[in-house]
């Protein structure tokens, strides 16, 4: 996750958080910001030319108050205008897939990660990560996984869960049973077990992209 604004005004410290090892491949950069022409600029002279990044993620999650201070990440999810201008501005400008990542919504009297991930599938966004808390929950309380099953109902672009005790892959087999979606990202979980990953490879001899595509190691 680096700053749009860090790369735009050439921040050494943001640029060396961009440095990729190629055993990270293939690997999306997190970009944050609210500004859709510094984003459309950062990824037109800044990202399109780097062969080593493969996938854009927008972040629209982080409940961080120093992010959300300057209107960035979750905060944006209260201004759907914005974020369709985000998404549009930052599609247009890109040579590679564009993602977005999200939560529920701010509050729970304001849950709108479905409109918004409407917004996101018709402004092209590849893959939709949603985070089934609000920005108020932070990191505590029950991540709401039927949420996540409905935002699989109602739209059409892949759909990655996120959130709700993923700490062994036969979690994610159930979080994929459960809301059928298409992938699973691993946050806390992956902190002191990076090997998480490998317990979940993709078999060969299956359906790639059932739930049944797991290879179970642990
Ligand atoms: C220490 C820490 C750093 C995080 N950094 C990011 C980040 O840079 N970008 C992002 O989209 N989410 C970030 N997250 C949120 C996670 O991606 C994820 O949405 C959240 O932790 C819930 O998933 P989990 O239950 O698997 O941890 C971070 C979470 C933690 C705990």
């Amino acid at each position: 996750m680096v700053s749009a604004k860090g790369l735009y005004y050439k921040d050494e410290n943001t640029k060396k958080l961009t440095t990729i090892d190629p055993r990270e491949k293939p690997i999306a950069l997190q970009l944050f910001g609210s500004d859709p022409e510094i984003m459309g600029e950062v990824v037109e002279k800044y990202i399109n030319p780097r062969e080593d990044i493969d996938i854009i993620d927008i972040n629209m999650g982080c409940p961080a108050p120093k992010i959300v201070k300057n209107g960035d990440g979750s905060a944006l999810m209260k201004n759907p205008n914005l974020v369709r201008e985000i998404l549009r501005e930052v599609v247009r400008a890109s040579n590679k897939p564009v993602t977005l990542k999200i939560r529920m919504g701010w509050d729970v009297d304001s849950i709108n990660g479905i409109e918004i991930g409407k917004i996101a599938e018709e402004e092209g966004i590849a893959a939709l990560t949603i985070h089934g808390r609000t920005r108020d929950m932070f990191y505590s309380g029950e991540a709401d996984w039927e949420y996540i099953k409905r935002a699989k109902e109602s739209l059409n672009i892949p759909i990655i869960g996120n959130g709700g005790d993923i700490f062994k892959p036969t979690d994610i087999i159930r979080m994929m049973e459960y809301t059928n979606c298409d992938g699973v990202a691993i946050g806390r979980g992956a902190m002191g077990n990076p090997w998480i990953f490998k317990g979940t490879i993709p078999s060969s001899d299956e359906n790639r992209y059932g739930h049944k595509a797991f290879r179970l190691i642990m």
